[in-house]
């Protein structure tokens, strides 16, 4: 497990999924944990002193602001606060997208621009972690809204941390695959799709939260001191490869 220990971080979708394990682990870890959710994260957390658990909806400016010009310090940042939302181009809702857009696009620009301003201030060498999506890396059909917001966090991780390098601050970014979590309920029973989804991936299961959240707790870690503006995949595999057999012979 990669040590955190005495590092103050902020983690955004704190009280479900893969934030709520990103949470577990930086605790195990030995950091101190300030966990944050549009809905009550102490509810899930179970977190008390010296961490803490904050009300926060990412993609309302003013809150963020308020919450992060709060705080005396910060080490590590996670966002890891979003929302789903189906739909085709013709089916696309326009306020559903500007929803999709405003969590977790713009909700992730302003937890990070924030955050930068405090660690800038106390000259903090700090990490970022966003989370992208292996359907951010790709194309795909039927979920544009998502798909776009999360193929945006590739180049604001990548644009901000060319605008904070200089500074020692270092932004990566995660494309997660498909990950067993409340997010992805509604896969849980459709049958042959869902069969046919999990065989994209190259190692032929989904993921799960924790495996996920090792892979942020690296990059928030001193062990990835070299690594900046990178959206790594933890996805079984499946931007690698998603073509089916082909047998010419
Ligand atoms: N589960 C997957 O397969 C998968 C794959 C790729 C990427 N991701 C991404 O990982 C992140 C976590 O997903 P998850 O699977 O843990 O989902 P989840 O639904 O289990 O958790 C998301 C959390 O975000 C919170 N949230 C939603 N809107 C918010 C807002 N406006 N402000 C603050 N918090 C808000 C929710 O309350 C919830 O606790 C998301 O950004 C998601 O897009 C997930």
């Amino acid at each position: 497990m990669n040590d955190l220990t005495d590092k103050t971080i902020l983690v955004t979708g704190a009280a479900s999924g893969i934030g709520a394990a990103v949470v577990r682990q930086c605790v195990q870890s030995g950091a101190i944990v300030i966990a944050a959710d549009k809905d009550d994260p102490a509810e899930h957390t179970g977190l008390g002193m010296p961490h803490q658990n904050l009300i926060l909806d990412v993609s309302d400016s003013g809150a963020v602001r308020r919450v992060i010009s709060g705080l005396k310090h910060l080490d590590g940042v996670v966002n890891a606060a979003g929302i789903v939302g189906q739909g085709s181009l013709q089916q696309l809702d326009e306020d559903k997208w500007q929803q999709v857009m405003d969590v977790n696009l713009t909700g992730t620009m302003l937890v990070c621009k924030y955050a930068a301003q405090l660690m800038l201030e106390n000259h903090t060498k700090g990490a970022m972690v966003n989370l992208s999506s292996a359907y951010g890396l790709t194309g795909g059909p039927g979920n544009i809204a998502y798909n776009v917001s999360k193929s945006a966090i590739w180049q604001l991780t990548q644009c901000a941390a060319a605008d904070l390098g200089a500074a020692g601050i270092r932004v990566n970014a995660v494309g997660p695959g498909y990950i067993e979590t409340p997010m992805t309920d509604m896969l849980k029973n459709a049958g042959p799709f869902r069969d046919q989804f999990v065989a994209m991936h190259l190692l032929k299961r989904s993921g799960e939260a924790e495996e996920v959240a090792a892979a942020i707790c690296f990059l928030l870690s001193d062990d990835a001191s070299y690594i900046t503006g990178a959206t790594l995949p933890v996805d079984g595999g499946f931007t690698a490869a998603h073509v089916p057999m082909v047998n010419l012979g």
